[in-house]
């Protein structure tokens, strides 16, 4: 597992809480933020935006991968989630970062720029269906 100091961590929980700050969420009040950093050092960050329409928003997690996939960036080394009560990845998250590398670390982090959690996609989706299931 990629080992990454607690500077580090902060930094990536820190930018996560501060794209949680823009999280469209007035349907459940649940707002969440993301940090993606890629193999590049570039990060992407994301939120959760939600819709009239429920089923057509979108996770914080899944907006930051979707972002960096849009601007070439598919190598991932780390994703900070935070939330404000340390919730996980949602299944549906946890299987399109899993379609990008099982070892990509997450950590869980909360409100006040704490670190909950540290895993890996792997270690969240085991036995996790990926793009080498689909090769004959
Ligand atoms: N949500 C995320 O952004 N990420 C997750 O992994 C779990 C759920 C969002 C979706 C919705 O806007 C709100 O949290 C409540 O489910």
């Amino acid at each position: 597992m990629l080992t990454l100091s607690e500077v580090e961590r902060k930094a990536l929980i820190d930018l996560a809480n501060e794209a949680r700050r823009r999280a469209y969420a007035p349907y459940s009040n649940y707002a969440v933020g993301a940090a993606l950093r890629t193999r590049t050092g570039r990060i992407f960050t994301g939120c959760n935006v939600e819709s009239a329409a429920y089923p057509t928003g979108m996770c914080a997690e899944r907006v930051a991968v979707f972002k960096a996939v849009s601007e070439g960036e598919k190598e991932f080394e780390v994703i900070a989630v935070v939330t404000g009560n340390g919730g996980s990845p949602c299944g549906a998250c946890r299987q399109v970062l899993a379609e990008f590398g099982l070892d990509t670390v997450v950590l869980i982090g909360d409100a006040e720029g704490n670190c909950l959690h540290e895993s890996t996609v792997g270690g969240l989706l085991p036995n996790a269906f990926t793009p080498k299931d689909l090769k004959k």
